[in-house]
């Protein structure tokens, strides 16, 4: 009788990283204790993304859509990762033991999106948290989880790449203080689902906001359609609010705090 409870609370104790609060257990990745809007309703998952037993990132994923919502981290110093493409899942999301993500392995799930969910798909297994802004090797390999991943069209993957991912670095290198810029890159469920399981989104954003050289806090973001010639639309975090919130109907669906939402705007991309 006694044993269960106790046994319960001994292995959920800890670094657990499905969390019920990013801001108790993984509070640094977002400026002054103001995550990006939690959606409300069961579905929706809090993720210290924890790899080997250190965090890197944190996710708000959807279980019903078996996609992240969005990936929030710090982007530093960049370094020049491997891509070893060994992807992982999260055991806590389907009721398994473990706080780090893991290999699949023999594991059901019912949760998550799987490798098997994408292949043959037409879709590529899109980056939130990307790997050209991973800090370090491990960080780069704590990317390649299915939870940051959504379905996304191959070429606009690699227009992502160019002309979003690239852009963001280069902005936050030219403009920002080291370590001062805090990104959130999401999606916006579409209509339709691959295997039956996993939806595809209809858009994917990104935005920025950190402090510059003269200690003023600046911010930007990015949308687009994932679609196969794609237009990459550049926003300000207000105006890119107002997109998701019409996209998730939703009363309204924040990225930062006030400060970031009215700072001054630095496009992602330069003129
Ligand atoms: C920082 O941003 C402020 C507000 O837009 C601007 O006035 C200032 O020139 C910027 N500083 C630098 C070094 O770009």
């Amino acid at each position: 009788m006694f044993l269960l409870p106790v046994m319960l609370l001994v292995f959920s104790g800890g670094s657990a990283e499905v969390v019920n609060d990013f801001l108790n257990n993984c509070p640094q990745y977002f400026i002054n204790s103001i995550t990006p809007t939690i959606l409300s309703g069961n579905q929706y998952k809090q993720i210290c993304q924890t790899l080997d037993n250190i965090q890197y990132y944190a996710t708000l994923y959807d279980t019903d859509n078996k996609i992240p919502v969005y990936s929030a981290y710090n982007l530093a110093a960049r370094v020049q990762c491997v891509r070893l493409n060994k992807w992982f899942i999260e055991p806590q999301l389907d009721n398994y033991q473990g706080s780090n993500m893991e290999r699949k392995g023999k594991r059901v799930l019912n949760n998550q999106a799987s490798n098997k969910d994408y292949e043959k798909s037409g879709y590529d297994k899109g980056h939130l948290a990307p790997v050209f802004h991973a800090p370090s090797q491990p960080c780069a390999e704590a990317t390649f989880t299915l939870t940051n991943a959504a379905p996304q069209l191959g070429s606009f993957n690699i227009q992502w790449y160019h002309i979003v991912e690239k852009n963001m670095a280069s902005t936050v290198t030219d403009h920002c203080i080291k370590d001062t810029a805090h990104i959130v890159t999401g999606v916006v469920p579409g209509n339709i689902k691959i295997k039956n399981r996993v939806r595809v989104p209809s858009h994917f954003w990104s935005a920025y906001c950190c402090k510059n050289q003269t200690n003023h806090l600046i911010s930007g973001g990015v949308i687009g359609e994932n679609s196969q010639s794609s237009t990459i639309v550049q926003k300000t975090v207000k105006d890119l609010e107002t997109d998701l919130q019409n996209g998730y109907s939703v009363g309204s669906f924040l990225l930062f705090d006030n400060n970031c939402r009215y700072a001054a705007y630095v496009p992602v991309i330069p003129k």
